[in-house]
């Protein structure tokens, strides 16, 4: 059972338990950024208040749980104006699992997940709600097992989280990849070249899929379906027959050619994660020189996580937000919330925690796409 703190009244011949109401939380956000967190820590922190719950802002995801000085009151007047602004005031970071080794801390070497256990209840929360990804979800799913209540709400750019429609900052994601594929589509059909633009989305193609039809991009490589770079020349030369003599292919940066590997610009080490990227210019190289086009390739990278959200993004974030905070009241502990439209619901962490959205084959964009003419390299 979570730790809650327990009142106990002896009545006699019985003892009765009596839950504590919620009096504060805590509110972290960790792993890779994303535009929206700010506007669910607003969301968190407004409606917390106005339930009479204090809201304790954690800095630098668990690192806020370990040293004492990592951490801050929010009251409404610290929140008001973030809504509409990138990155995170909590900070993040997405440093490898805490379970899996020890840190320093003021007091010396220590396990970081008994420290965390640790610093919960010396700090007086009743709660936690863990703003993250994949990997943020699964550590707070295992400091749940580890007697912590727990709310979590999913966020990355990738849309990778199973249970959930959509995470908050994938649509800004492809809203901006879509620009930039737009701006592109202008310089590539004055010089009749082909342009190849890499986007996120580590091993799943959301991004690539939802950015390219947007911006009528005329190939799309995506990690669920290994691309032949043949298939893919043949499809951009008989482009140049009836005249459109230019071409736009995005392409994902966990995207690899059949019989091929990812494209790795670090391996993992001390616990952190495999850095994915370079694929754009590998298959921007072959492409030049399977077609004879002059060809050119473009990394969109960090730009695709930075900025303002768009206004769906907010309104999701919101409503994560405010749900997070009723399913900690309801004490609907060990949860994550989720968009299944539309409405946001609490699904278990231990449903989706340790697997990987990918786009499915019979996805009716991907379908719509090939009919439309556009090729997957397969
Ligand atoms: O998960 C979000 C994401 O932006 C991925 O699309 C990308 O592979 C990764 O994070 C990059 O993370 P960073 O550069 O922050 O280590």
């Amino acid at each position: 059972m979570p730790l809650s703190r327990l009142a106990t009244h002896r009545h006699t011949a019985f003892v009765i338990v009596e839950r504590v109401s919620i009096a504060r939380i805590g509110v972290l956000t960790g792993g890779g950024d994303a535009p929206g967190l700010n506007a669910v820590i607003r969301a968190v922190v407004k409606a917390a208040y106005n339930s009479g719950i204090e809201v304790l802002g954690l800095e630098d995801s668990f690192d806020g749980l370990i040293e004492p000085d990592r951490s801050r009151i929010l009251t409404p007047r610290d929140v008001t104006g973030i809504l509409r602004l990138g990155g995170t005031i909590l900070g993040t970071t997405n440093r490898g699992n805490p379970f899996a080794y020890p840190v320093e801390t003021s007091e010396g070497t220590r396990d970081y997940s008994d420290r965390v256990v640790e610093m919960f209840r010396k700090m007086g929360l009743d709660a936690l709600v863990v703003i993250g990804g994949d990997g943020t979800l699964a550590i707070a799913h295992q400091f749940y097992k580890r007697g912590i209540p727990v709310v979590g709400v999913p966020k990355t750019i990738d849309n990778d989280i199973v249970g959930t429609t959509n995470c908050f900052g994938f649509d800004t994601a492809v809203a901006f990849a879509t620009d930039a594929i737009d701006r592109l589509h202008t310089t590539a059909e004055a010089h009749r070249r082909i342009l190849v633009v890499e986007v996120m989305g580590r091993y799943a193609g959301w991004i690539a899929l939802y950015s390219g039809v947007a911006g009528g991009a005329d190939a799309i490589l995506i990690p669920e379906i290994p691309f032949d770079p043949v298939i893919v020349a043949e499809r951009l030369r008989e482009r140049d027959k009836w005249g459109a003599r230019f071409s736009i292919v995005v392409v994902a940066e966990g995207a690899f050619p059949k019989g091929g590997k990812l494209a790795l610009l670090e391996e993992a080490h001390d616990g952190f994660v495999e850095r994915l990227g370079g694929v754009g210019a590998k298959i921007c190289e072959r492409l030049a020189k399977l077609t004879g086009k002059e060809t050119r390739s473009v990394v969109l990278g960090h730009l695709q996580r930075g900025g303002a959200p768009t206004s769906f993004d907010r309104v999701l974030a919101t409503r994560f937000g405010g749900k997070a905070v009723e399913l900690v009241k309801r004490r609907e502990f060990g949860t994550m919330v989720a968009f299944a439209p539309p409405d946001i619901i609490a699904r278990p962490l231990e449903e989706v925690v340790g697997k990987t959205k990918t786009v499915p084959p019979d996805s009716d964009l991907l379908v719509t796409a090939k009919a439309l003419g556009v090729t997957f390299g397969d």
